[in-house]
């Protein structure tokens, strides 16, 4: 991993950082056995319709259909297979389904902005969502987080998780944004923004954003909870 690619646990323009991040030394508590057990997550199988965030009510939800798509990759480029790919989002308008969202924007009762799959064998994932819009965020004077999708990634074990944020080309927003400046390697901040791609786009239908992230090494994704 290159210094500078992983956001550091403390950045003070990141406003929460500063009370959340460590103030003592990092303790590493030794593995056992037990840690590695198979996830057990939710309460159901993973079904098509969890990655189809555009059918999971009575209604279609409003917004700009999108689909979002990539591969989870190791350090040597190889697919990661058969893994969880879990994502969750705000609506278009920028409000989540969340109680503790009051952001004064509607919520759309067609869309709930959570989805989950299953990467195939080539380590490829595929949704079908709604591009989220940009919310403010009080972290300074009009602040506003650019359009992003949280996406959370189990590697071998369920203690491995993952957590970061796909962005969108072209939003103003990134230059101001705390968190995604957070991350000090340009090289490392462009790998969390997605690329437009006309072959994932389907005719008269949704565009097509592709987004990959690899898990380990020199070129990892930045994940917000690896230190
Ligand atoms: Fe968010």
């Amino acid at each position: 991993m290159s210094t500078g690619s992983q956001p550091p646990l403390l950045y003070p323009p990141y406003a929460s950082t500063v009370r959340r991040a460590p103030a003592r030394p990092l303790i590493r508590l030794p593995h056992n056995f037990s840690d590695f057990a198979a996830p057990v997550y939710g309460y159901r199988d993973v079904a098509e319709v969890d990655a189809d965030l555009t059918c999971q009510h009575a209604g279609e939800p409003l917004g700009e259909r999108i689909v979002v798509s990539g591969r989870v990759l190791d350090e040597d480029g190889r697919p990661v297979r058969r893994t969880l790919v879990e994502l969750w989002q705000s609506n278009a308008a920028g409000r989540y389904r969340h109680a503790i969202d009051d952001h004064p924007a509607p919520l759309d009762p067609n869309f709930s902005g959570a989805g989950r799959t299953i990467t195939d064998d080539d380590g490829q994932y595929r949704f079908l969502t709604i591009k989220p819009g940009a919310y403010p965020w009080r972290n300074h004077h009009n602040a506003w987080r650019p359009a992003h999708i949280h996406f959370s990634l189990f590697g071998e074990s369920f203690l491995s998780r993952l957590v970061t944020q796909m962005y969108f080309p072209g939003d103003p927003l990134l230059a101001r944004d705390p968190v995604f400046q957070s991350i000090a390697d340009a090289g490392a901040r462009e790998s969390l923004i997605s690329r437009f791609d006309l072959d994932l786009t389907e005719p008269e239908w949704a565009l097509g954003y592709r987004f990959d992230i690899v898990l380990r090494g020199p070129r990892s994704t930045p994940f917000e909870d690896r230190t």
